[in-house]
């Protein structure tokens, strides 16, 4: 029976660049205390989930060299819909000129994963390609006036169409999770701006990210010494060190972005691979750990095995 594969890539970024000096301009803060204390330099902003999703999901079907008749499904995992309702996922469908259903997952920084593992569930159960989307537009809902949230977040949109055609499974392991507990430690309300308490957020995504990282590879057989890349939910560069100090991990083995985009919620880890991929750095046959967490408080965690078409 054929199995699921990443067979097309993609992401989008909005031209306009944020630096940590244009954020000083705007609360008391600076520079050097966002990038010691978070990892960020840059951030993109001034996107929406349709504009981003749109863009990467026409990237990722050209990669793919598909063209929309071919899909069968879109899910999109954002926490930034434009609208109540309809879904973006709804408008993206028929921006990209598809004929199929269309759906919005809301698993907050989790999402992508979560659509991967969804995506897989769907091959697995007859469809032949699934087109998924990561997308968030965080600035709409930052508070610009609070510098404990302002500083990190960023938008952004990544897309793989997932087909079935691989010879062997490439989702080896997963990992889905929520605690619902900690719903109030991170949220936005309808309307609202983002509210966090970033101390108790820094924690718990420590421990979720090596519960879920842990119980992906447990379930996939194999150990982190298994793993050529990971690639990290890009939320704070210490939380990705202090996970991977106690995985065992070496940071080389880091796919990171977070620098230049900020958190991009359910984009960010689409967009720390594909920039792996640009970079030469994921090749064929290699196990890839895929390990976020995000408001809920929710994590997720995947390992595949990389096997793109060959040209
Ligand atoms: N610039 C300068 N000072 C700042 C600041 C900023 N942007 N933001 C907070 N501070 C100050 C605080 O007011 C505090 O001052 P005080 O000691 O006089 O009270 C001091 O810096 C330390 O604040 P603290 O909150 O302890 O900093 P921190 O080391 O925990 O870093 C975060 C703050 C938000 C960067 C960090 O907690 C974090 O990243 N948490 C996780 C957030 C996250 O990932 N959210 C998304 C999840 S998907």
């Amino acid at each position: 029976m054929p199995h699921g594969r990443i067979t097309g890539w993609a992401t989008h970024l909005p031209d306009k660049v944020l630096t940590n000096d244009d954020i000083a301009k705007m609360v008391d803060t600076t520079d050097e205390w966002i990038r010691e204390r978070s990892g960020i330099t840059s951030r993109h902003v001034g996107g929406t989930v349709t504009e981003m999703s749109t863009e990467a999901g026409k990237a990722a079907m050209a990669t793919a060299g598909i063209g929309p008749e071919d899909i069968d499904l879109l899910l999109l995992a954002t926490c930034t819909s434009d609208q109540q309702f309809p879904s973006s996922s709804a408008v993206v469908q028929h921006a990209l000129g598809l004929t199929c259903g269309a759906i919005d997952m809301n698993a907050a920084c989790s999402g992508f994963v979560y659509g991967l593992v969804t995506a897989m569930q769907f091959i697995d159960g007859g469809l032949d390609r699934v087109l998924l989307i990561g997308s968030d537009a965080l600035a709409a809902i930052t508070d610009w006036t609070d510098r404990g949230t302002c500083v990190l977040f960023g938008d952004g949109a990544g897309a793989v169409v997932i087909e079935r055609s691989g010879e062997e499974p490439s989702l080896l392991g997963w990992d889905l999770m929520s605690d619902g507990s900690a719903a109030g430690i991170l949220y936005c309300d309808h309307g609202g701006k983002i509210v966090m308490n970033g101390k108790e957020v820094f924690r718990r995504a420590v421990l979720a990210m090596e519960n879920a990282a842990t119980n992906a590879m447990d379930r996939a057989g194999v150990t982190s010494g298994d793993i050529a890349l990971v690639i990290p939910h890009q939320a704070n560069i210490r939380i990705i060190e202090a996970s991977f100090k106690r995985l065992g991990l070496p940071m080389d083995r880091a796919a990171m972005v977070l620098h230049r985009t900020g958190n991009t919620s359910a984009a960010s880890i689409p967009l720390a691979m594909v920039d792996a991929i640009d970079a030469g750095r994921i090749q064929p046959g290699d196990l890839l750990l895929l390990v976020g967490f995000g408001a809920g408080m929710s994590s997720a965690a995947a390992v595949i095995r990389w096997d793109p078409p060959q040209a």
